[in-house]
């Protein structure tokens, strides 16, 4: 058995597929989510999948003497992996104060926490938004951090800010930052997955929902942007892939393979995918068409970006491995799974 990790947001789409990848490789898991955005019986599915059942408690990362009572009571917790956040963007607009303080506050709290309980590395869920609209593609981790489009965006910025003035102070503790591009798609077991409240505002659950015929049709927005075929293009990976580094970066935090304090990685493909292209991959993929009508831009969508993620590859020795097609078939699967249960 490795050590123990407490993982927030560990019920969530990305905090699900990391807990299963952690349990396979040794360590014990400690998950706490306050169940605003999933449910407990995610606890289950991740039991399915890794035939282990993680610590659960419900708790939010702002209650402060919650979060000093759970180490208290589970001692010896090494490392966290900080994913609990608010994530929707266009939510984050008119409510940017419960924005500021979900994803904010929450961070500063276990900040604070960790020299007191000697917990040595703290895994930052960031994304490929902080590049805004890059200049130069695939981009790379010493791109320039762009103005925050948003809220969301901006907590994003500010938590990563954090962090690095945190290190650079001499706290105890180290850091790897994780800058997703686009995840999706669900474990091949399909006990665990994606699963938006209400209307899904990302393009992968909209799109299975509209094939199920849940939605009539999938708005793709915009063919008029400076690409190929005039959508939108972004760096698709699987969220399993997405969860597998999570795993490597714990482990060269703890076993102290860098001396590095703070370090930045992107997490992506380095294959630009459109919209349109996306749409065609899935009607290859699954046999299933897709009704769609193109609308008119979503304000705030970046044209392109594609990420380089040579610096992980080389660094961590990580790699993407499942193709676009393959992603969207197990996105599928998982859809298809919530429907046999009546979920969806
Ligand atoms: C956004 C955020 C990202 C955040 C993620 C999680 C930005 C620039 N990106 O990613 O930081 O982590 O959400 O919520 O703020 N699309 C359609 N029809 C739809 C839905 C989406 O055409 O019904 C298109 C979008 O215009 C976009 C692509 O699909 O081009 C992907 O959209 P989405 O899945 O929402 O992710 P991002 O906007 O890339």
């Amino acid at each position: 058995m490795k050590q123990k990790i407490l993982v927030t947001g560990g019920t969530g789409y990305i905090g699900s597929h990391t807990v299963v990848e952690l349990q396979a490789a040794g360590y014990e898991v400690v998950i706490i989510d306050n169940l605003s955005n999933s449910n407990e019986a995610v606890i289950d599915g991740i039991e399915k999948t890794s035939g282990i059942r993680p610590a659960f408690l419900r708790l939010d990362c702002n209650d402060k003497e919650g979060l000093r009572t759970l180490f208290g009571s589970h001692t010896g917790i090494r490392g966290i992996i900080h994913f609990a956040a608010s994530k929707a963007v266009g939510e984050s607009v008119g409510k940017p104060l419960a924005y500021y303080r979900n994803n904010i506050v929450t961070l500063l709290n276990l900040l604070d926490l960790m020299p007191e309980f000697k917990i040595e590395g703290i895994v930052f869920s960031s994304s490929c938004t902080v590049y805004g609209q890059p200049d130069i593609l695939p981009v790379t981790e010493d791109a320039p951090v762009k103005p925050a489009l948003s809220p969301y965006g901006n907590t994003k910025q500010i938590s990563e800010e954090i962090i690095r003035d945190a290190i650079h102070a001499g706290l105890p503790f180290k850091s790897i930052i994780l800058r997703y591009f686009n995840p999706i798609g669900a474990h091949p077991g399909a006990e665990i997955g994606e699963l938006p409240n209400g209307v899904p505002q990302n393009l992968v659950p909209f799109l299975t929902q509209t094939a199920m015929g849940i939605r009539t049709e999938l708005s793709v927005f915009g063919n008029d942007y400076n690409t190929p075929d005039g959508s939108c293009i972004r760096d698709y990976i699987h969220v399993v892939d997405l969860a597998k580094a999570h795993v490597i970066a714990m482990d060269r935090m703890l076993e102290n393979k860098t001396d590095e304090k703070l370090e930045i990685f992107n997490l992506g493909t380095g294959i630009g995918v459109s919209v349109l292209e996306l749409i065609h991959a899935f009607e290859k993929g699954t046999g299933v068409k897709v009704p769609y009508r193109i609308v008119g831009r979503r304000e705030g969508d970046i044209e392109k970006v594609w990420a380089n993620p040579g610096h992980a590859n080389s660094v961590l020795g990580w790699t993407a491995h499942e193709t676009v097609e393959d992603t969207l078939i197990s996105a599928w699967n998982w859809q298809k799974k919530l429907r046999e249960r009546g979920i969806q």
